[in-house]
């Protein structure tokens, strides 16, 4: 056994869960028990549970099945413990109180957090509150600013071009325009690389904002030299011109007032822009699940062996990330409150345009 910091580790999934998550605790927990002796806790049900007092042991032998699974199989909430003003019932303490409350109960030398980018914020601040934290990239959105890898991501993507691969064979069928709408409310990363890889004419992301006319003359002009189809491929937040010049505040207000998805509203844009047959698809929670692809196995294990490492050397405070690469740990407060979006110079956008891909802007 390696000499290590820390004996009692708790471990927690935060926020929309993600391909990969359970691979990444198994690398963790298998490091850590067998390289250094560790115990862990599993807490449930994310930050909402750490303040309920939610866990269960996690022992070598419940680590079997995990590089496959998806999902967490500790459950996951979307809390903010620092924003919650409510007392918990169960300790009569506020919530982030409540928290370093069951910390100490449990003897917990550390805690490991598995979230995106509000989750690790909030791993930041309970750092800054004394608790030895450690904060790994866990989202489909890949919106985490200086990682180049997010676990979930690329499985996200794998799903979402397999339907858009699909869906070519039926839109070629009936010489429809099919909008198929995928996640990614803030950031387009799912949106650009499956619509690239599922050979989109048309994509929208919620960082360009389009104007129909642009989607409508892309689609004619594919009629035009014979193709009798055309995929548009819209992700969650894409906006118009219009729609991009609202404050957040009144940028909700009219998404809730829409009474449709995005993909369904573009679709029926195109159809009274071109007067051509439009089906929307929207792709939705299927693509947070189900197995990981081997990439995310692989590289989940990586993310949760190491944090290990950086467990026993005592090593807080810090998120790991992926830079050239390699895995790194930076300070958590570097990535809090920031998000990573697709730039309008970004390699992918030039070489889609180049390729033909029309963005409507
Ligand atoms: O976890 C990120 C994400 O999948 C976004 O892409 C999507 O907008 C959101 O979660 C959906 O959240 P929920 O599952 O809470 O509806």
């Amino acid at each position: 056994m390696r000499d290590s910091k820390v004996k009692t580790v708790g471990v927690l999934t935060s926020g929309g869960d993600a391909p990969g998550l359970n691979a990444a605790i198994r690398g963790l927990c298998l490091t850590g028990i067998n390289e250094y002796g560790m115990k862990f806790v599993g807490i449930q049900n994310g930050y909402k549970g750490f303040e309920a007092g939610q866990c269960i042991p996690l022992k070598s032998e419940d680590m079997d099945n995990l590089l496959v699974q998806g999902g967490t199989i500790l459950g996951s909430t979307r809390e903010k413990p620092f924003k919650n003003q409510d007392k918990i019932e169960k300790t009569g303490l506020s919530a982030v109180d409540s928290i370093k409350k069951f910390y100490k109960k449990w003897g917990l030398d550390a805690l490991v957090v598995l979230g995106g980018n509000g989750s690790n914020t909030t791993a930041g601040l309970l750092s800054d509150e004394g608790l030895n934290v450690i904060g790994l990239p866990k989202t489909i959105d890949n919106d985490i600013v200086h990682t180049d890898y997010t676990f979930g991501f690329h499985t996200a993507v794998d799903i979402a071009t397999e339907a858009i691969e699909k869906i070519h064979t039926t839109a070629f069928s009936h010489s429809r325009v099919m909008v198929i709408e995928v996640m990614g409310h803030k950031v387009g990363w799912i949106g650009l690389c499956s619509g690239i890889a599922g050979k989109a004419d048309v994509i929208l992301l919620p960082e360009i904002p389009y104007d129909i006319k642009n989607i409508a003359k892309k689609i004619e002009s594919n009629k035009k030299t014979g193709k009798n189809y055309s995929i548009v491929v819209v992700s969650e937040g894409a906006q118009n011109k219009e729609e991009s010049k609202l404050d957040k505040k009144a940028f909700k207000k009219a998404r809730a007032e829409m009474g449709c998805s995005i993909g369904e509203r573009v679709a029926k844009e195109i159809q009274e822009a071109t007067g051509l047959e439009t089906r929307c698809t929207v792709l939705g929670h299927l693509q947070r699940g189900g197995s990981p692809d081997a990439f995310d196995r692989y590289m989940a294990t990586l993310f949760g062996s190491t944090a290990a490492d950086y467990l026993a050397r005592g090593e807080f405070g810090k998120i790991l990330v992926w830079q050239n690469n390699q895995i790194t740990g930076i300070p958590l407060r570097d990535v809090a409150s920031q998000v990573k979006s697709v730039k309008k110079d970004e390699p992918l956008v030039e070489a889609a345009k180049k390729t033909g891909i029309c963005f409507g802007d």
